[in-house]
């Protein structure tokens, strides 16, 4: 069943009722004021940091579900009828009702009772604050005279703060009103130099900011008494809830229609300003009319979404495909690649899932996205990639996480997964092979953002890869420390007192867990280095590389084999864990995804037998699930894993992020239908006929699917947030269609479906344009050659070609 329709042309997902399984959400900003907006109008908004600066209020896990947001009411004041146009809150029966969601925009239209009205929200570029166009049509045969109140809840900057310190929250709430702008400027603790400013294009009948004066106490959002009553008290809101609503009356000929325009802006005060008096924020509002002014604008409105709808398209362009696959083709020109930009922005931080205020930026995370942006903003993934590298430190160890508005490495949750140091090479890498740029490994970048510091990002490098040697177990094996990437997965918790969780047993000192996980992690790794290392010149260092990757393939081959598989680690008392020794969890998804895609076992048939096993034991309809059998019941030392109930989560979920590791797997091993298979079983598009089961958005990848073993098997959660976004990207872009950036050039190795004929691409690199048709007219094959501009060229790699050049690619897979 679906709840929508794909607009290819416009780039829109279409839902057309407004009771989506859950809130279909999308996102607004591009660059530092974001906000999220659902199907009908709810989510909040924040400047570049969800926990810090949040401007408005959201309830999360709140009945009814996803309440608060953007909204506009709109009343008939003939006879005092009120509704919402977006449906939510006052959930009145619309006559008709779409809601657009598009790239960085969203568009909720309805009709009621002849009344139409269209609300475009979306932030311009280069702005700290979002427009909501309203244009409100009367398609009755006479006269309509109407009533439109906005309404949004502010925050008062802490998120954390707002929900829980109400003994000083009450007291600190200060708006002021002043030509018809209201501003919010509540004093946030550190910081009194900020405020946010809600805006109308019309004159005002009045105005409410004050929470309990519009909605009336003890009444929601679907029955404000300014609303029912037609009428602003023109309240001031002095401590409790400050709010923003405008009163504007509109009088409509039959047929005529009315814009509208809505501002709500971020505002912060240069660090020199003077304050006029000292102390106020009267210079801030002086400076900031100039901008309200302007964008209150209906042809400036205009022309700032045709500049975002351009923007996007020049991202989008840098990689499109026409495949057989109208899913295949969507996905990668559309949204797969829209889902990257939003997780660059978000890590995963903020989300229908992610509060905004537990998650800032990922170590490992936002190493990883870099892997589905790279291509697109690469002047950002290198500010990324320096960022994240001030937060490692000398040991060559990572805090887990960083908050985007410090850029400070989180103390509260601190380091110790022994995985995160090897992803910044998988990064680095990334970049270095999409830009050429070798200058970035010279950069100096600071530990643990330490003025005195600095080293090169070489430096940085090496030592990731020595906090790998630095911390090898009894089999040799890297230590997993706290956990790995699987962050359930912590082997370091026992527990002497029975009844003890894993939560409070934390991590005991010198735990020798092991993890053959990050060993398949740490090959793929040195071999990257080994790669970068010879393209500076430095080949000692490179042959080193290469021979701990060799040695710790060894190791992998002599414990980390099981007979049909690879094993997932080694417990804090030896016991090997993901083997058919144990009783549950005998295998696991992680190590058959990494140690394939580092090249373990790709000769002597043991890859081909853990993808074999895979699919035997791991693979259903949905997706692959991340281990079998599930644990049925808790055990303290393996932690937070076995506390979900089995096919959730860690515990035999489909993990989706993983599930394109075995389709590159796959596709490495030139099974290209196995690949593709598996690709189109997590791909939400192709997934959006069964929405009743899926839930979540068809338009973005989910971070899991519920497993086979959970009674609700194929229902998808955690949408957008999701490492899956730049691995499926890479996955079906990279490996299956196989156009791959590399270090001296643009590799071209497809390996798809056995039925297709071909497909063709264009792909920006380097300042190059490629051209590329690839075609497949025996069967199932790969490419040997490739012409290239008509000239023969031996292998699978297009030389580099200067900037502004068209290259034509042409390239013919047949049988081996
Ligand atoms: C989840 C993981 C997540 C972790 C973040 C766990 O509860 O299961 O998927 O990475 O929390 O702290
Ligand atoms: C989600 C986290 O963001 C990611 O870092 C982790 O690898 C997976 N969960 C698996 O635990």
């Amino acid at each position: 069943m679906r709840f929508g329709h794909f607009d290819d042309d416009r780039r829109e997902y279409v839902i057309d009722r407004p009771d989506t399984p859950l809130p279909w959400i999308n996102y607004l900003g591009t660059d530092s004021y974001f906000g999220i907006v659902s199907n009908t109008g709810g989510g909040y908004s924040f400047y570049r940091d969800a926990k810090l600066r949040r401007l408005t209020r959201y309830r999360y896990n709140n009945a009814p579900r996803d309440l608060g947001g953007r909204y506009v009411y709109l009343r008939d004041d003939s006879d005092g009828r009120y509704w919402s146009p977006s449906w939510q809150p006052t959930r009145t029966e619309l006559d008709s009702y779409e809601a657009r969601h598009g790239l960085s925009y969203t568009q909720i239209s309805s009709t009621y009772r002849g009344i139409h009205a269209e609300t475009l929200y979306y932030v311009p570029l280069g702005e700290t604050l979002e427009v909501w166009r309203v244009r409100v049509t009367n398609r009755r045969h006479n006269r309509a005279e109407l009533s439109l109140f906005s309404s949004v809840e502010f925050c008062l900057w802490d998120a954390q703060d707002d929900t829980t310190n109400f003994q000083r929250n009450f007291s600190t709430g200060q708006v002021e009103v002043v030509d018809g702008v209201i501003y919010h400027k509540t004093e946030y603790r550190e910081r009194r130099d900020h405020f946010a400013y809600f805006a109308c294009s019309e004159p005002l009948a009045g105005f409410d900011t004050d929470r309990d004066a519009f909605l009336g106490p003890y009444r929601g959002w679907e029955t404000p008494i300014a609303v029912e009553r037609g009428r602003a008290s023109d309240s001031i809101a002095n401590g409790w809830a400050p709010h923003g609503s405008h009163h504007v009356k509109i009088s409509l000929a039959a047929g005529e229609t009315k814009e509208i325009v809505f501002l709500l802006g971020y505002w912060e005060n240069p660090r020199d300003a003077k304050f006029d008096p000292p102390g106020s924020q009267t210079v801030n509002k002086r400076l900031v009319r100039p901008v309200i002014e302007r964008w209150l604008d209906g042809d400036t409105v205009e022309r700032g979404f045709e500049a975002l709808r351009d923007h996007w398209t020049k991202l989008l362009d840098t990689v499109t495909v026409r495949t057989p696959d109208a899913d295949t083709d969507r996905m990668v020109n559309i949204w797969n690649a829209y889902q990257c930009m939003v997780t660059f922005n978000m890590s995963r931080s903020a989300s229908g899932y992610e509060s905004g205020i537990g998650r800032g930026m990922g170590f490992r995370d936002s190493n990883q996205d870099l892997l589905g942006f790279v291509h697109m903003i690469p002047e950002r993934a290198k500010e990324r990639i320096l960022d994240i590298a001030a937060t490692q430190l000398d040991t060559g160890g990572a805090y887990h996480q960083y908050q985007p508005l410090t850029k400070r490495g989180n103390n509260d949750i601190g380091g110790g997964f022994n995985d995160d140091p090897l992803w910044l090479v998988l990064g680095v890498a990334a970049y270095l092979k999409e830009t050429g740029d070798k200058a970035i490994l010279d950069e100096a970048v600071p530990f643990d953002n330490k003025p005195g510091s600095e080293v090169s990002l070489y430096e940085h490098l090496r030592r990731s890869v020595s906090y790998t040697l630095d911390r090898l177990g009894p089999h040799g094996l890297p230590l997993i420390g706290r956990a790995d990437w699987n962050d359930c997965l912590n082997l370091n918790c026992f527990s002497e007192e029975p009844g003890e969780s894993f939560q409070t047993t934390g991590n005991r000192e010198g735990g020798v867990a092991e993890s053959v996980f990050i060993a398949g992690l740490f090959v793929l790794a040195a071999k990257e280095l080994a790669e970068i290392a010879a393209g500076c010149g430095f080949a000692d260092e490179a042959e080193s590389y290469r021979q701990n990757a060799e040695k710790m393939t060894g190791t992998i081959a002599e414990h980390g084999w099981d007979g049909a598989w690879f094993r997932r680690a080694y417990d804090y008392f030896g016991t090997v864990i993901g083997s058919s020794e144990n009783a549950e969890g005998q295998i696991f998804i992680e190590p058959q995804g990494m140690c394939v895609l580092a090249g373990v076992g790709l000769g002597d048939g043991t890859a081909a037998r853990a993808l074999d096993s895979v699919a035997e034991r791991l693979a259903t309809p949905h997706g692959i699930v991340l281990q079998q059998p599930a644990y049925s019941s808790y055990h303290v030392e393996l932690g937070e894993i076995s506390t979900y109930p089995p096919g959730y989560k860690e515990n035999a979920g489909i993990f989706c992020h993983t599930n394109p590791w075995i389709m590159i797997a796959e596709a490495m091993r030139g099974n290209g239908d196995a690949a593709y298979d598996y690709y189109r079983r997590i791909n939400p598009s192709a997934r959006e006929d069964i929405s009743e089961v899926h839930r979540c958005e068809p338009y973005v990848y989910a971070q899991m699917i519920a497993g086979k073993d959970a009674p609700t098997h194929g229902e998808a959660k955690n949408s957008w947030l999701t490492g899956t976004a730049a691995w499926n990207f890479a996955a079906i872009s990279q490996w299956i269609l196989g156009l791959r950036a590399d270090f001296d050039g643009l590799r071209i190795d497809p390996v798809i479906p056995g039925d297709w004929d071909g497909f063709t691409a264009t792909r920006r690199f380097r300042g190059a344009t490629y051209e590329i048709e690839v075609r497949q007219p025996n069967g199932p094959g790969r490419a040997d050659h490739l012409v290239v501009d008509g000239t023969r060229v031996e292998g699978t790699l297009v030389p580099l070609a200067p900037a502004g050049a068209t290259v034509r690619v042409e390239v013919t897979l047949t049988p081996s």
